[in-house]
């Protein structure tokens, strides 16, 4: 039997029986048989969720670089790690060799430190999906500096909040990024965004577009030439397995957003081991993960997960919609791609669309499909399972977060039985638990609650950077001893887990987590604006999509509705992003609040949702006549 390795389901329960009953053994085995590392730990795991505080491997001592790149050298040094898909169906692909890679991201390692950039500095990364994100992030890693990926989609605001909350030295950045028929100018996005934050002294910039852009003397600098003067070698740094590797943000529900920091030695183990069992991975396979490297999902599944499993990875610039809706099958045919890796948001999109964009390609080369972000509805997951998988290719819906750093729950393909919508069984290692809300535990089948998880994993997020207080108060003080994951589950008669949905007042559009409170702010923002409230209410692709409640200042109540509509969705683009628009927004005289003053979300989104059957008791409202009108006037 191979714990690194599951191959049926006896196997999975035999290896998950073992990994509960002595969790440091089953960590320490695959950590020691399945990766290089330059000293051992001195103990595999010590926490305490009170503070909490957690390590794992501690003691030991790696590169996680030369564990994705280096060891694979002599093995499989002339075989594809990156093969990058272009924008245009147009322009050649890119197969980048294991060879390649390692004397890119020595050249650009090189030039990190000539640069100034030192073990321990934070390097914030806005690029598009080309292979320059993937060889900066190991770059950084190489040298020890932790990496800060900002999603490109973001604007100047969000990326310079960030650059400012991780105290970025450096930003690296393109001209400009394709997608689809578009180009965006991303350098005038850094340019805005760094006239609020002056502690970066260095903007180095790939070219990609070839636009004509603005290069600030002294501190912006063209990256080709640089890289073409370092050498194609570079010491790795030697870090301790608790380093920190990278920070990456995600929302929360109030507030400013969370830099999650993920340590190295633990992130490594368990993104590698996961990646390996989720997705069958086998040596010759062509592993294709849809996920921009700006969100987790690509860092832990594009990048560290396949390459320390030296696979073949493949990295896509473009859009499903462009140059036509069958551009994914088209890449899967091309490249005859093994594993598939999306999020329910794009099934959903590309299932509307005509049917011969898919029957029109061979697809024959899949073998396992995955799915991500969100829960996945049954008429996507059997449409994925019909036309794309041909009924053949089992599916992997795996749940996770940007704060567990890897996959907890999924199906093992050809172990563990699919069911649609459900995410079936944990991963070894992985002790879930419902909850009540009395603070409970709640146990046997059948039965839903808040989702918890009972023990650490190596790949856990560590802390909140500059803000452990935060990070102890989201998740460790609503159930004790426990990490609570901000979701809701239910688990079946046979034990399988069903992820429903936040508890939180977090909402999931297209996959992208958004927190309603910063969202809000941004709107109190516009000049006309008193107050809003943001809700989620199904749609058909999205998932949920966006609505808003605003109450207008008197000055606001003259103006045209329609121009104002569209200027609040302007200052939200302004302040977050396009990705945060709102789809409905309804001016009201007043906002539901309890006698303390809290706003009555569950209200408003039985509203919005159109489900105004059961609002519950409105008459110890502050303002229960509100209600009424917000009802009258909905959208
Ligand atoms: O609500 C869950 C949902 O996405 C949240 C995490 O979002 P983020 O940190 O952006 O990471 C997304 C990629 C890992 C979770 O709290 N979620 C993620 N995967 C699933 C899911 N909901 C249902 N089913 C899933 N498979």
């Amino acid at each position: 039997m191979s714990n690194y390795h599951i191959k049926h389901l006896e196997e999975y329960f035999q290896v998950y029986r073992k990994s509960v009953r002595n969790p440091e053994a089953f960590w320490e085995e695959i950590a020691e048989e399945h990766f290089m590392w330059r000293k051992k730990w001195n103990s595999v795991l010590e926490y305490d969720f009170t503070k909490p505080e957690i390590k794992w491997f501690d003691g030991a001592q790696l590169n996680i670089t030369e564990n994705c790149i280096d060891r694979h050298l002599h093995i499989r040094g002339d075989k594809t790690a990156i093969l990058f898909e272009p924008n245009s169906p147009d322009e050649e692909a890119q197969h980048i060799t294991y060879r390649e890679l390692h004397a890119k991201v020595c050249q650009f390692a090189n030039v990190l430190k000539s640069q100034g950039i030192k073990k321990g500095d934070r390097v914030v990364i806005y690029l598009p999906m080309i292979p320059e994100l993937a060889i900066s992030i190991l770059a950084c890693a190489r040298i020890g500096a932790v990496h800060s990926v900002v999603f490109a989609g973001f604007s100047a605001i969000a990326l310079s909040t960030r650059i400012n909350d991780c105290d970025a030295k450096m930003v690296i950045t393109s001209d400009g990024s394709y997608r689809g028929a578009k180009t965006i100018d991303l350098k005038g996005i850094v340019d805005d965004a760094l006239e609020d934050s002056p502690g970066v002294a260095t903007v180095l910039v790939a070219k990609r577009i070839n636009s004509d852009i603005q290069m600030k003397e002294g501190r912006d600098k063209w990256l080709l030439p640089l890289l073409d003067a370092e050498s194609t070698e570079c010491e790795p740094e030697i870090m301790d397995a608790e380093d920190p590797l990278f920070i990456l943000y995600t929302s929360g529900s109030t507030g400013r957003p969370k830099g999650m920091l993920h340590t190295t030695g633990g992130y490594m183990v368990y993104t590698a081991y996961t990646f390996k069992n989720v997705f069958q991975y086998k040596e010759d396979d062509v592993y294709w993960c849809t996920a921009d490297i700006g969100w987790i999902t690509g860092h832990s599944y594009i990048v560290y997960g396949p390459l320390a499993n030296g696979a073949t990875t493949v990295m896509f610039e473009g859009v499903p919609s462009y140059p036509d809706f069958g551009r994914f099958w088209e890449v899967v045919q091309k490249h005859k791609v093994t594993q598939f890796y999306t999020a329910p948001t794009a099934i959903r999109a590309l299932a509307k669309e005509n049917l011969d964009f898919v029957t029109k390609y061979d697809l024959s080369s899949l073998k396992v499909l995955g799915t991500v972000g969100e829960p996945i509805n049954e008429e996507a997951w059997h449409w994925y399972n019909d036309h794309v998988g041909d009924k053949k290719c089992p599916i992997v819906d795996t749940w996770w977060q940007t704060e567990t750093g890897g996959i907890l729950i999924s199906p093992i393909p050809f172990a563990t039985p699919t069911k649609p919508t459900y995410a079936t069984l944990p991963m070894p290692g992985i002790q879930p638990a419902l909850m009540d809300e009395n603070g409970k535990e709640i146990f046997g089948n059948q039965v839903d609650g808040r989702l918890c998880i009972k023990f650490p994993w190596p790949s856990i997020a560590r802390t909140i950077w500059g803000d452990h207080k935060r990070y102890k108060d989201t998740y460790f003080s609503a159930f004790q001893d426990m990490y609570f994951t901000g979701d809701g589950a239910l688990r079946d008669e046979v034990g399988y887990y069903r992820i429903t949905g936040r508890v939180d007042d977090v909402i999931i559009v297209s996959g992208h987590n958004l927190g309603t409170a910063p969202i809000e702010d941004a709107i109190n923002e516009h000049p006309a604006v008193a107050e809003s409230a943001i809700v989620g209410f199904p749609h058909d692709i999205k998932g949920n999509a966006l609505y808003g409640y605003v109450i207008l200042k008197e000055t606001g109540e003259s103006r045209d509705r329609e121009n104002l509509k569209k200027e609040i969705n302007q200052v939200i683009t302004e302040h977050i992003g396009p990705i945060a628009k709102l789809d409905k927004i309804q001016f009201v005289p007043g906002l539901p609040k309890t006698r303390s003053g809290k706003i009555m979300r569950r209200i408003l989104r039985k509203i919005a949702s159109n489900d105004m059957g059961n609002l519950g008791d409105t008459s110890t409202l502050l303002n229960p006549e509100v209600v009424e009108n917000i009802i009258q006037e909905r959208l």
